[in-house]
C-alpha cells in the first residue's frame, strides 16, 4: 500500500476509530504485550507487540533465547549485531507478532543497574553501533523495532518517579547518541522511559520527542509509552508521544503473566521502587476522543499518530497481507545463539596459559548453579527456550578427563520481577535448580575434588532484574568464600562469571584465568565448552569497565545515585566509564576494551587515510585468533574533556601466521564535543589518535590536526 493509501485509509476513520489505533487494548489471544485492536470495517488488523531484547517472549511459548546484548555487544561485531537482530525479527515474526519491544538503547551510567544486562556499553559510540545493527537486523525481517528508553532510563531505583538532571552536552554526547543511530537506521518505533528529564516526564517531553526526535532527527515512526509510564492524555499526545501502552489495567497484564489466569497481583515492597504508578496513568481510549472534541488536542495531530502507525504496518506488509512468514528455533537462529555466547565471551585473564585446557585434563567443575543454564535477567526480557545445556552438560560432553561435579554451595536464586508481581518466590522458572534446591553448603566437598583435579573450573554468577537495581557489585551469598577455598587447593583455577555487568572480582590474583561470560542464553553450556577448550577464540572485549563499586562515578554520592528528592543528578557530566577512570586516580581492575585472544598479535602500518585508520595486524601465533581493534581520539587540550574517547573498532578474524590490513571508519562525532551554544564543535588541533587491543593497550599512534 503507499503512502496515499494511508493517507485515504485516515481519512476514512471516524474519530473513535482513530482514537482506537492509539493506545493498547486486550490481546483477545493472551499472547502480545501489547495489542492494538484493528478497524476490522476497513481491513486493517491489529498490531502485536512482544518483548524483549534477549529474544520473543509470548507468556507460555518458546523461542530462542539468545544471550543478553552486553553479551553480544563484548563481540564488537557489528556484522554479527545485524545477524542477531534479523534472527531476532524472523523470530518475532515467527510468533505472529509484528513489533520487537528491542533493542535497549540506554547508555550504562550506573554499574548497579538492574538491566546493564539488556544494554551494550558505557560508551556511546559501541552502543549506538549495536543499537543500529540490530535495529537494521529486526527492520529487515519486516518487523518493527522499538530502541528503548528515551532517554536517560539509567536505573532501576525509582524509574518510574525519578527525575535525571543532565546538561545538553551530557545527553548529546552520551545518551542521545543510540537512539539517534537506531532512529538513522530505520527504526519504525520508539518507547519513551519511565523517567524524566530535567522536570519534565519523557512521556511529556516535547523538546526530546517532537523538536529532538522528531523534527530534528526526521523520526517518521511511531513513539509508544512504557507500560504505564503516561500520566496526561493531552499532554503527551501534544508532546510528540503517538501510543499510549498497555491501555488495560495491571491487574489484567498481571493475569495474562500468570498461567492459573488469577486476576489478583500484589507489589511486594523490593519491587515497589522500580514500579510505574499504573494508577495515576490517564488512558488514550477514556479521554483522547473528549480532549479533541473539547480543542485540547488538535485532530491534525491526532491524524498525524495514526498516520504513523498505519505506516509502520504498511511498511511490514500488515496492511496489505504481504507480510512474508517468520521462523523460530531453527538451527540456524540456535547456532547463532551459541556463536554469540562464545564470540562475546571475554577472557579477562590467562596466566601461564592455563586456558585452553587439555582435552584430557580431570576437571573439577565447581559452582552453586552448573547445573542451570543462565538464560538472562528478570523481567520483561525473559525468555524461554525450546533447548538448553547446563556448564555441566556442556563441559561433561566436550571433556575427553574426568569431570567431578561439586555444587559447593546451594544454589544463587535468580530474581524475576515478573514472578515477583505476581506474588511468586524471588526464584524463577529460569534459574530453579532441577535436582536439589534444598541442598546444603559443601565447601570441603569443592575443595576436595579441585585438590585432585588438574584445574578447577568455578562459575560463580549475580542475579539481576528489571525494577531492581543489584544492591552491590559483590557476588552474592558466600561465592567469593568458595573461590577462594577452590584456588588455594587447586593446582589451577579458572573462574567463569555469568554476571550481569560489572562484578568485584577480589580473588583475581589467586586464580589462574577469568573469564566473564555474561547472561550466555540457551548455549551456555555448548558455547562455554567451546571457549574452554579452544574450540572458539574468545572474540570478546569488554563493554564495560570493571572496577571496584566505590571507585565508579556514581558512587559515594546520593546526589548521582540514587538520586535525593526524587532527583539523580548526572554530575559527572561526561565522565562516565572509561572517561572517568582515565582522568581519575583510580586504576580499573580491567579497563575497557581489555580482553585476551588465545593468538598474539602484531600491529604494524597505521595510516589515517580520510576519516578512516588503516592497519595491519598480524597473527603471530600458531593458531587462529580474532583480534578487536579499536581506535580512541585524544583531544589536543584536555579542557574539559575525556582524555580519550572510542572513535572506531573492528573485530577481525585472522589466521595463524597471517596479516590483515583493517579499516576502520570513524564516528562521525569522532574530534567533536557539543558545545551548549554552538552545538557539535571541533576545537582546532593536534589530535592523537590510538590504535591498540583496549583503551589502556596501545600499540601505535597516529596525530592529525584539525
Ligand atoms: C519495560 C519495557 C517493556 C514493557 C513491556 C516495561 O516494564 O520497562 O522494557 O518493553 O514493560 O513488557
Amino acid at each position: 500500500m503507499a503512502d496515499h493509501s494511508v493517507s485515504d485509509l485516515v481519512a476514512e476513520l471516524t474519530l473513535a476509530e482513530k482514537v482506537a489505533l492509539t493506545h493498547g487494548a486486550n490481546d483477545p489471544d493472551g499472547r502480545a504485550t501489547g495489542y492494538v485492536q484493528g478497524i476490522e470495517r476497513l481491513d486493517v488488523p491489529p498490531l502485536r507487540m512482544v518483548d524483549g531484547p534477549l529474544g520473543v517472549r509470548v507468556p507460555g511459548e518458546s523461542a530462542t533465547a539468545f544471550p543478553a546484548p552486553l553479551a553480544l555487544a563484548a563481540t564488537f561485531d557489528t556484522a554479527l549485531a545485524e545477524e542477531y537482530g534479523a534472527a531476532l525479527g524472523r523470530e518475532t515474526k515467527g510468533m505472529d507478532a509484528d513489533v520487537l519491544l528491542a533493542p535497549g538503547a540506554n547508555l550504562i551510567r550506573v554499574p548497579q543497574n538492574g538491566r546493564n544486562f539488556e544494554y551494550y556499553s558505557e560508551d556511546p559510540v559501541l552502543s549506538a553501533a549495536f543499537a543500529a545493527r540490530v535495529t537494521a537486523g529486526i527492520q529487515s525481517e519486516d518487523t518493527i523495532a522499538t530502541p528503548k528508553h528515551y532517554v536517560a532510563n539509567n536505573q532501576e531505583t525509582h524509574r518510574a518517579s525519578v527525575s535525571a538532571d543532565v546538561s545538553e552536552r551530557a545527553l548529546r554526547e552520551l545518551y542521545l547518541p543510540s537512539f539517534r543511530a537506531a532512529v538513522e537506521a530505520g527504526a519504525g518505533s520508539v518507547m519513551t522511559a519511565y523517567n524524566s528529564v530535567n522536570g519534565t516526564r519523557m512521556s511529556d517531553h516535547e523538546r526530546l520527542l517532537r523538536d529532538v526526535l522528531k523534527d530534528e532527527w526526521d523520526f517518521e515512526g511511531y513513539v509508544v509509552s512504557d507500560w504505564f509510564g503516561t500520566e496526561d492524555a493531552a499532554a503527551a499526545a501534544n508532546a510528540g508521544l503517538d501510543v499510549e501502552m498497555p491501555g488495560v489495567t495491571m491487574a489484567e497484564m498481571a493475569g495474562a503473566l500468570d498461567e492459573e489466569g488469577e486476576q489478583e497481583f500484589e507489589i511486594p515492597e523490593e519491587l515497589a521502587r522500580g514500579m510505574p504508578d499504573h494508577e495515576s496513568c490517564e488512558r488514550f481510549a477514556e479521554v483522547l476522543a473528549d480532549r479533541v472534541r473539547e480543542g485540547a488536542l488538535d485532530e491534525a495531530r491526532l491524524d498525524d499518530m495514526v498516520t504513523r502507525v498505519l505506516t509502520q504496518m504498511d511498511r511490514i506488509g500488515r496492511l496489505d497481507g504481504t507480510r512474508g512468514d517468520g521462523a523460530v528455533d531453527t538451527p540456524e537462529h540456535r547456532a547463532l545463539a551459541e556463536r554469540v555466547a562464545t564470540r562475546g565471551s571475554v577472557l579477562l585473564k590467562n596466566d601461564d596459559d592455563v586456558l585452553p585446557l587439555a582435552d584430557d585434563a580431570a576437571v573439577a567443575l565447581v559452582g552453586p548453579n552448573v547445573d542451570e543454564t543462565v538464560l538472562g535477567g528478570g523481567g520483561s526480557s525473559e525468555t524461554t527456550p525450546v533447548t538448553e545445556t547446563t556448564p555441566e552438560d556442556g563441559i561433561t560432553a566436550r571433556a575427553d578427563g574426568d569431570v567431578t561435579v561439586e555444587y559447593g554451595l546451594p544454589p544463587v536464586e535468580a530474581v524475576s520481577m515478573l514472578e515477583m508481581m505476581v506474588g511468586g518466590e524471588q526464584g524463577d522458572d529460569q534459574g530453579e535448580s532441577p535436582n536439589e534446591p534444598t541442598r546444603e553448603a559443601d565447601v570441603e566437598g569443592a575443595v576436595a575434588a579441585a585438590t585432585d583435579a588438574d584445574v578447577a573450573v568455578v562459575c560463580v554468577r549475580d542475579t539481576a532484574t528489571e525494577a531492581i537495581d543489584r544492591d552491590s557489585l559483590a557476588l552474592p551469598d558466600r561465592q567469593n568464600e568458595l573461590v577462594v577455598a577452590v584456588a588455594e587447593a587447586a593446582e589451577r583455577t579458572v573462574v567463569v562469571c555469568n554476571t550481569s555487568g560489572p562484578v568485584e572480582l577480589p580473588w583475581r590474583d589467586a586464580v589462574d584465568a577469568i573469564v566473564q561470560n555474561w547472561y550466555p542464553g540457551q548455549a551456555h553450556g555448548d558455547a562455554l565448552a567451546a571457549v574452554l577448550y579452544g574450540d572458539a577464540d574468545p572474540g570478546g572485549r569488554l563493554p564495560v569497565t570493571f572496577a571496584p563499586e566505590e571507585a565508579y562515578p556514581t558512587s559515594g554520592d546520593e546526589r548521582r545515585y540514587p538520586g535525593v528528592d526524587g532527583v539523580v543528578h548526572y554530575d559527572e557530566g561526561v565522565f562516565v566509564g572509561y572517561r572517568h577512570f582515565d582522568d581519575a586516580a583510580d586504576v580499573p581492575t580491567y579497563p575497557f576494551g581489555h580482553g585476551h585472544s588465545y593468538a598474539e598479535f602484531a600491529y604494524t602500518d597505521a595510516a589515517l587515510e580520510g576519516d578512516t585508520v588503516r592497519v595491519t595486524v598480524e597473527n603471530t601465533a600458531e593458531r587462529a585468533g580474532r583480534e578487536v581493534v579499536q581506535v580512541y581520539v585524544r583531544p589536543p587540550e584536555r579542557d574539559d574533556r575525556p582524555v580519550r574517547e572510542l572513535a572506531g573498532f573492528a573485530s577481525v578474524p585472522v589466521p595463524a601466521g597471517a596479516s590483515e590490513t583493517v579499516a576502520i571508519d570513524l564516528d562521525d562525532h569522532a574530534f567533536e564535543t557539543y558545545d551548549e551554544d554552538d552545538g557539535w564543535v571541533t576545537p582546532p588541533g593536534e589530535y592523537t589518535l590510538e590504535v591498540g587491543r583496549s583503551s589502556r593497550d596501545t600499540r601505535l599512534e597516529l596525530s592529525t590536526s584539525r
